[in-house]
């Protein structure tokens, strides 16, 4: 747990001192759950927007896209429930002032009985070294079965004070489990209220004539509310998808883990309308597909996994994240929800409008299902830059930090470098620079030597690392250095571009999901 919680405080770090993820109004002290993107992180966060643009829409001729606007009529929030539904559980302490998610409180605690099951296990395999078997043990050790049945029971009683709204008895399971605030340690609890998570603010010039809108909390619903006009213009037959990325905006109480949870973020949601009946099929598809991309980008299988919800929102016949394996442990990067057709009927009964498609092959109209996709881009961000971060001991018995992002989504492809300052070794390196930049973000520096230089853009994350030397001059030459590998070689200066094509070009990297 120490371990990862240092690599997590590393990550942070990196994201500041490398110029990729900065505190919103750092210099007021910043405004919590609000970051902005920095030189570095802005690359980054368009590579990794566009890597999923090309994949969802490029690649599908039956996907498009739209970019709906962040203010939408008031009556879509009713329809969609998130007027009435889109609350989290709440408890504040009285000594401390401070307000909970209830059901985080809950769950911290749960997970702290599991930290110690996961210890007694740490400690049983020191002691039992090859000869040690999990299961058995879990399955007979008196501690961790007593331990595992308070999770259960925890989980148990959670669940059903969510599914009832129950929100005394939430109260009641905090204080049956005698829980108290991390700041005052007391018990001290309030009773526990419903509180909804959008963002309301006002249109209109005086207070009077002002209209109450929302700031949307997910894309989603701009692309039901444009899904017949979409469908009508861009003459599309079912099976279809609408794709759209932008910004949404959540009141999260526990606002933590960095980029992980924040109060505005970015989603790229894709809706996919099919007919009543196929969607289970549709569900299974997307959620091999949604993997398949992740694991293009070459992150390593293992730190993904499926988590099937058993507990299904209202609208929802089927879903399941994708979980990444985040320095915090295994959380949710995507969900890929089966909706039915519960979004556009709300939408049909609120504005009296048909959203129906006429289905010419079954020479009938219906109301389509719909299987979404939905990946927060800043969750995206942070999978690849803390799984990308990485104290690399050397041969030489000293270390590097590199930044091991995928390349096809690293800020800067190349940084060029002069050897010296001087001898018109800058003006061949500026002019690598200028022949290289129509095709790939680039990068040029001259200052310190070049071994500092190497590990500045190790650490920063650029691929690949071009030395110009005085045989440049002479045999049109450079030396390039792999930032992975560390390997360097000497090419045709000619050759450069095809070089770091074949390394970061999207096709080589989206055709890995078709291996
Ligand atoms: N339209 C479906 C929807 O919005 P969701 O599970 O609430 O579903 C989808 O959100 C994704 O959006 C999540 O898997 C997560 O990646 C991202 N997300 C949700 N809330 C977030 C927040 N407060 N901060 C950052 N990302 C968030």
């Amino acid at each position: 747990m120490a371990k990862q919680e240092d690599q997590f405080k590393k990550v942070l770090s990196h994201a500041k001192e490398y110029g990729y993820v900065f505190q919103s109004s750092e210099i007021y002290d910043g405004l919590s759950a609000v970051y902005d993107y920095a030189q570095n992180g802005v690359e980054l966060k368009k590579n990794i927007r566009e890597y999923w643009w090309k994949a969802m829409v490029q690649m599908h001729e039956n996907i498009v896209g739209i970019d709906a606007s962040i203010l939408m009529h008031p009556t879509t929030w009713k329809a969609s429930g998130h007027v009435d539904a889109f609350n989290d559980p709440l408890i504040d302490n009285k000594d401390s002032k401070k307000r909970y998610r209830a059901d985080v409180l809950v769950e911290d605690f749960r997970e702290k009985i599991n930290e110690k099951i996961q210890k007694d296990i740490t400690k049983a395999k020191k002691r039992f070294g090859d000869a040690f078997n999990e299961e058995e043990f879990r399955a007979t050790n008196q501690n961790v079965l007593r331990r595992q049945k308070q999770i259960d029971e925890i989980t148990v009683e959670l669940t059903r004070v969510q599914e009832e709204s129950d929100l005394a008895g939430f109260k009641q399971l905090i204080e049956d489990l005698g829980i108290n605030c991390p700041v005052s340690g007391s018990k001290n609890w309030t009773e526990v209220k419903q509180f909804n998570l959008m963002f309301g603010t006002q249109i209109g010039a005086s207070a009077e004539s002002s209209t109450q809108v929302y700031l949307r909390p997910e894309t989603a619903q701009g692309i039901f509310v444009n899904f017949l006009n979409v469908q009508k213009t861009g003459r599309m037959k079912i099976p279809f998808g609408i794709a759209q990325t932008g910004k949404a905006f959540r009141n999260e109480i526990v606002a933590r883990q960095f980029i992980f949870r924040m109060r505005e973020f970015e989603q790229m949601e894709m809706q996919f309308f099919v007919k009543p009946g196929t969607q289970k099929q549709w569900y299974d598809s997307w959620k091999e597909t949604r993997l398949k991309w992740h694991l293009s980008l070459g992150m390593g299988a293992e730190n993904y996994r499926f988590h099937d919800h058993d507990k299904l929102a209202h609208y929802a016949d089927a879903a399941a994240d994708i979980e990444f394996n985040f320095p915090f442990g295994f959380k949710e990067l995507e969900g890929i929800h089966s909706r039915t057709d519960f979004d556009l009927k709300a939408h049909e009964e609120y504005s009296g409008k048909k959203l129906q498609y006429f289905d010419h092959e079954e020479n009938k109209s219906y109301v389509p299902y719909v299987v979404e996709t939905s990946i927060g881009l800043d969750r995206m961000f942070l999978a690849v830059f803390s799984k990308a971060l990485q104290e690399e001991a050397l041969d030489n018995g000293t270390s590097r930090t590199v930044l091991k992002l995928p390349a096809v989504l690293a800020p800067y492809k190349a940084a060029i470098f002069p050897l010296v300052k001087k001898d018109g070794l800058p003006e061949v390196a500026k002019q690598i620079v200028a022949d290289l930049k129509w095709d790939f973000n680039v990068f040029y520096d001259e200052k310190d030597a070049v071994g500092k230089r190497y590990r500045r853009q190790d650490a920063a994350g650029t691929p690949f690392c071009i030395t110009v030397d005085h045989d440049s001059l002479e045999d049109q030459s450079v030396t390039i250095r792999h930032r992975d590998t560390m390997e360097q070689k000497r090419v045709a200066i000619a050759d450069l571009k095809d070089i770091i094509k074949a390394e970061v070009d999207v096709k080589t990297w989206l055709q890995k999901m078709e291996a």
